[in-house]
């Protein structure tokens, strides 16, 4: 089959792999028909080349058809519909059943101390191949897949596996009171989505920061109140500009879903690039222990959300040195929650929202459509935000 492989930094390519086999009696395959680009995998692409292999299949947003299923697996069929969610999840082990399927403890990649097992996702995630392919194994088929009906585009459901989750669970951890206020800072598809869903469970005020103009345009246009960070000459403008808003106290709740690769300092990015260029079994280690992240939006975060107010953290964090001000979230009463999305814990709450009425925007929310031969362009046109891309859906 076709894949798209992580070959080096900033390096993909489509390759012919061998075609996914039935492993355990709890795999299913499907073949795969709509699956997305993310922002998690652009730090594949570039800071977290460390933990990847030449020829490791990326991706983790897939949808598509059931071709064969295990022994094990009694709720598929052939020919079901399906979304896949990111992670891999037994379903059955005391963090699944406590709403936490990316700590499963079936799934957990032990050797490296990390939670469930991820796909497309580095070595420290597992190393399992992932879905920008033509056929994906999808291990524990008996707790991960959604069924979905047929009739509506792919595009209807294929957020199910990570953006629509993802969002949500930002907005829930958020914890925004009846008719607060919540600012989203980025506004991918991450950020874009947290602010839809923060508008649909009934917040207040919902801003966004961004620094691409196309970006801003869009959110702006389903009723956000935007902030170009990039006509500010300092972060404490933004603050500044934002707490006008709020009666000068700063939103109930700031959702981070920039992460790592923040823009705004150079000090660490340079950090990041020495660890990339190193030799792969000095690198790992070096990255994982004294890496630090570029902490732009969480130092904007920390500083922009009231006093008592929470912050929910989507954007991805992977360092393990970073300097963070803990007087001032000790100071402020500030409640931090964080973490990879819960994929299954809230899908049935989603669900009801995927209707012809469309509340969340999803059938046009894809900006571009291409087949997977077209992943390296693809990838490069998400990384630098060109030619208005915000999702990128590709087709096998
Ligand atoms: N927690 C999860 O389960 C989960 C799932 C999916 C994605 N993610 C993470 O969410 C993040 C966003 O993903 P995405 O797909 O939306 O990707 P993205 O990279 O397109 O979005 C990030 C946005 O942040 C903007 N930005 C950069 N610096 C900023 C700053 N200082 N202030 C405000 N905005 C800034 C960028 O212009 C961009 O639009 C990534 O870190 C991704 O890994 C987490
Ligand atoms: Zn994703
Ligand atoms: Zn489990």
């Amino acid at each position: 089959m076709r894949a798209v492989t992580w070959q080096g930094k900033r390096d993909v390519r489509v390759e012919n792999v061998p075609d996914p086999t039935i492993q355990e009696p709890t795999d299913a395959i499907i073949r795969i028909t709509s699956t997305g680009l993310c922002g998690s995998d652009l730090h594949l692409y570039e800071v977290l080349t460390p933990f990847m292999t030449p020829g490791d299949i990326l991706g983790h947003e897939p949808m598509g058809i059931v071709e064969e299923v295990g022994a094990g697996v009694q709720d598929l069929q052939v020919g079901d519909r399906v979304v896949v969610p990111f992670q891999i999840a037994c379903g059955n082990c005391w963090m699944c059943l406590t709403g936490l399927p990316t700590q499963c403890e079936t799934t957990q990649v032990q050797g490296e101390g990390m939670g469930a097992a991820l796909f497309g996702y580095t070595r420290l995630y597992g190393s399992v191949p992932g879905a920008q392919a033509e056929y994906l194994r999808v291990p524990q088929a008996q707790f991960g897949p959604i069924k979905v009906p047929e009739g509506p585009a792919d595009d209807r459901f294929v957020y199910l596996s990570d953006v629509l989750p993802t969002a949500w669970q930002a907005v829930a951890y958020a914890d925004i009171p009846e008719g607060g206020s919540v600012a989203v800072l980025g506004l991918g598809p991450i950020g874009d989505m947290a602010c839809r869903v923060a508008q649909v469970q009934g917040a207040g005020s919902v801003f966004g920061v961004d620094l691409v103009p196309a970006r801003l345009r869009r959110a702006k246009a389903r009723g956000v109140e935007t902030f170009d960070l990039g006509s500010f000459d300092e972060e404490k403008e933004l603050v500044e500009a934002i707490r006008d808003r709020t009666d000068g106290r700063g939103p109930d709740a700031v959702i981070d879903t920039v992460g790592t690769e923040a823009h705004g300092s150079a000090a660490a990015r340079m950090v990041q690039n020495a660890a990339a260029l190193l030799p792969r079994k000095l690198g790992g280690p070096i990255a994982e222990r004294f890496s630090v992240d570029r902490l732009a939006a969480l130092h904007t975060a920390i500083e922009l959300v009231r006093r008592g107010g929470t912050i929910s953290l989507s954007g991805v964090y992977g360092g393990m040195a970073d300097p963070i001000p803990l007087l001032t979230l000790f100071d402020k009463q500030i409640q931090m929650r964080m973490g990879q999305a819960n994929v299954r814990r809230w899908t049935d709450e989603i669900i009801p929202y995927l209707t012809d009425e469309d509340p969340l925007g999803v059938d046009d929310f894809a900006t571009h459509r291409v087949p997977l031969s077209e992943a390296p362009h693809a990838y490069e046109m998400f990384q630098r935000k060109q030619d208005g891309a915000v999702k990128i859906l590709m087709q096998p």
